[in-house]
């Protein structure tokens, strides 16, 4: 008998439908993760019926697999780890039945998974475990937020976006400059040959010493900057707008000014909540943190803080059933054993 535990995790938050084995909240046995970009990407966003559909077609598949290569029998594990909040109610739906049901089966115990959290511990997933307290920036398409953590399953959400995630304002910006879906990850790659100050772009970092985010006046600001105010006369000598009338290195430096600003504010956020937290870790999770420039900022920010960088491998930055596992252990270590009542949640409950 082995004394390892391990776990079997599920994500189906959003459009990833995933499963991983992984041992003691670290080592990764196997990480499959089917991705459904190419059915969303003529929508430009995430349409979620067609995810939910997606989801219950990969999942039997894909947890299939994850066992397959993992070999692990499944009456080696230990628990079920399951992301049910927060998230696509009717994508979380589809991971949290195939959860449940494998979990009755083998008679394992159920351990419901908040996704974000796991975001916040996917830097420890196949490396070392994190120093708490720590200050975790989760970004994606769906979550902007700053959490004060103590441990892998302690975390004090300090501010939060108050409209668009800033994910989902590089996937807005992609749209208007033509660029397609996801746009994160266009936008890093076109930024690296635009000019970061070409355009300034605003700055929205609220009143007082807020540590909230809002990305939707960014958003709309580079929409004016391609398609002129709505209503503003055309001034003598003025380019003609639209982006019909950009220039490919035009279209490069507003996808660099853009992104610079949203790594400014970040950057701001993130030193005004490190003078409360005096991190040991600066954590950074989810979609965005895969950003070239956010990921330079960081790696400077860390060093300016005197704290250890935890950045997740470039693998583990998107959503995965690795990150799920791997926290799922803590929330098992602590005996937060959930129910087959288990329900999904498309908010955060704690
Ligand atoms: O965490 P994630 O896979 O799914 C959610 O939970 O939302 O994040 C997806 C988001 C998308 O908005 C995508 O455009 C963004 O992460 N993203 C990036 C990059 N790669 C993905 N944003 C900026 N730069 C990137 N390299
Ligand atoms: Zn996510």
């Amino acid at each position: 008998m082995s004394d390892r535990t391990y776990i079997l995790g599920i994500e189906s938050s959003c459009d990833e439908t995933s499963c991983a084995i992984v041992a003691d909240g670290g080592e990764v046995l196997s990480n499959v993760v089917a991705s459904q970009i190419s059915l969303h990407a003529k929508y430009g966003g995430v349409v979620p019926e067609i995810a939910s559909r997606a989801h219950i077609e990969a999942i039997n598949s894909v947890i299939a697999t994850a066992i397959k290569s993992a070999s692990v029998d499944i009456d080696q594990l230990s628990a079920v780890a399951v992301a049910n909040e927060p998230g696509l109610i009717g994508s979380l739906l589809i991971g949290l039945m195939a959860a449940k049901t494998l979990a009755w089966v083998h008679g394992l115990p159920l351990v419901g998974v908040n996704h974000i959290y796991a975001h916040g511990y996917s830097p420890a997933v196949d490396s070392t475990p994190i120093e708490y307290p720590g200050l975790a920036l989760i970004a994606s398409g769906g979550h902007t937020a700053l959490y004060r953590c103590e441990s892998p399953i302690e975390l004090e959400l300090m501010g939060s976006t108050i409209d668009d995630a800033a994910g989902e304002a590089f996937d807005k910006v992609a749209s208007i400059l033509g660029l397609g879906y996801p746009g994160g990850p266009v936008i890093d790659k076109l930024a690296r040959t635009g000019n970061p100050k070409a355009v300034d772009f605003p700055r929205s970092l609220l009143k007082g010493q807020s540590l909230d985010f809002s990305f939707s006046g960014l958003k709309t600001a580079v929409l004016y900057h391609v398609n002129g105010v709505p209503g503003a006369r055309r001034k003598p000598n003025q380019q003609e707008v639209g982006l019909e009338n950009l220039s490919e290195s035009g279209i490069a430096d507003i996808a660099a000014s853009f992104q610079a600003a949203v790594v400014d504010v970040l950057k701001i956020k993130l030193r005004r909540a490190a003078k409360i937290v005096a991190p040991r870790s600066l954590v950074i999770g989810g979609g965005v943190s895969a950003n070239t420039a956010l990921r330079q900022m960081v790696t400077d920010l860390a060093d300016e803080l005197g704290c250890t960088l935890r950045l997740p491998a470039l693998k583990y930055c998107q959503d995965n059933a690795a990150m799920i596992a791997g926290v799922g252990y803590h929330y098992l270590k602590a005996g937060l054993i959930s129910g087959l009542d288990l329900d999904a949640r498309a908010t955060v409950s704690r």
